[in-house]
C-alpha cells in the first residue's frame, strides 16, 4: 500500500449545476483529511471548481481529447480542462472503449497529452465476464498496461493513477470480493515494477472500482495492494461517498 489513499467519485453523466454545488455543500462537511477527487461531467466543471476552493476535493473531468486545440467539433482539449482547475483526468474508461471504441493506443495517446498538460491521468483497466470466465483475466490486464503506457516514462508514471475496474462490476452491485480484486491489483504491480526502475511500481496508486460502497469499502480498502477507489453509483450521494472517503484502515 502506497502512503496515502485516494478516493475518486466518478459522477457520469448526471447531475445539474445546482445539484453538483448543492452535493459539494453537504459533503465538505462530513470529510476532512483524506485526498478526493470529484469527476463530474465537463459542464459542472467550472462552477465546482469554485465551490471546492478551502477543501481537501480535487476536481477531475471522465475524458479529453489528445489534441490541444483545432477543428475536433464536441470535443474538449487537456489544456481547457486545466484552464477550469481540473488535476486529473479519467482516461480509459470501460464505457468509453465499449461504446465509443476508445483503443489502447488512442487511449495511450490521451495519456500522453495529459501528462504534457500536467494532468494526472486515472487509467481504468478491467475485463469483462467472458473474459473472466476464459481465465483470459490477466492477459487482458497485461495487454492494456502495455499498450495504454506505451512510452510512459519512469518519470511520468508517478503522476498516473491505474484503477482496476471488472467491467462485470461496473454498476451491477455486484464488486469483486477483496480477494478477486487484490490478486488482480498485485498482478499490476508486478507488472509495474517490471516495466519501470525503482520505487515506481510501490509508489503508484493502483485503485479500485465497481460497485464499491460504504457496506464494502473497508473490506476492499484493507487489501494490501488497494491504495483507494474509483466510485460511480455510490458516489452521487453526498453521505454514502463521505461514508466511503472515512474508511480509516
Ligand atoms: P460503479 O461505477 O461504482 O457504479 O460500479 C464505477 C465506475 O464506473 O467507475
Amino acid at each position: 500500500m502506497t502512503t496515502k489513499s485516494l478516493i475518486a467519485a466518478n459522477w457520469k453523466m448526471n447531475k445539474s449545476v445546482k445539484e453538483a454545488v448543492s452535493f459539494i455543500e453537504d459533503f465538505k462537511n462530513y470529510v476532512k483529511d483524506v485526498e478526493i477527487v470529484i469527476c463530474p461531467s465537463f459542464t459542472l466543471l467550472n462552477k465546482l471548481n469554485e465551490s471546492i476552493k478551502n477543501t481537501n476535493i480535487k476536481l477531475g473531468a471522465q475524458n479529453m481529447h489528445f489534441e490541444e486545440k483545432g477543428a475536433f467539433t464536441g470535443e474538449i482539449s487537456g489544456l481547457m480542462l486545466k484552464d477550469v482547475g481540473c488535476e486529473y483526468v479519467i482516461l480509459g474508461h470501460s464505457e468509453r472503449r465499449q461504446y465509443f471504441n476508445e483503443t489502447d493506443e488512442l487511449i495511450n495517446k490521451k495519456i500522453k497529452a495529459a501528462l504534457k498538460n500536467k494532468l494526472k491521468p486515472i487509467l481504468c483497466i478491467g475485463e469483462n465476464l467472458q473474459q473472466r470466465n476464459n481465465n483470459q483475466t490477466m492477459g487482458i490486464i497485461k495487454k492494456q498496461i502495455i499498450g495504454d503506457l506505451n512510452n510512459v516514462s519512469d518519470r511520468e508514471i508517478k503522476n498516473i493513477i491505474v484503477a482496476y475496474e471488472p467491467i462485470w462490476a461496473i454498476g451491477t452491485g455486484k464488486n469483486a470480493t477483496p480477494e478477486q480484486a487484490e490478486e488482480v491489483h498485485k498482478f499490476i504491480r508486478e507488472l509495474l515494477s517490471k516495466k519501470y526502475n525503482g520505487n515506481a511500481a510501490k509508489n503508484t496508486r493502483i485503485i479500485y472500482g465497481g460497485s464499491m460502497k460504504p457496506e464494502n469499502a473497508k473490506e476492499l480498502l484493507s487489501m494490501p495492494d488497494i491504495d483507494g477507489g474509483l466510485v460511480g453509483g455510490a458516489s452521487l450521494d453526498a453521505k454514502s461517498f463521505a461514508k466511503i472517503c472515512s474508511v480509516r484502515i
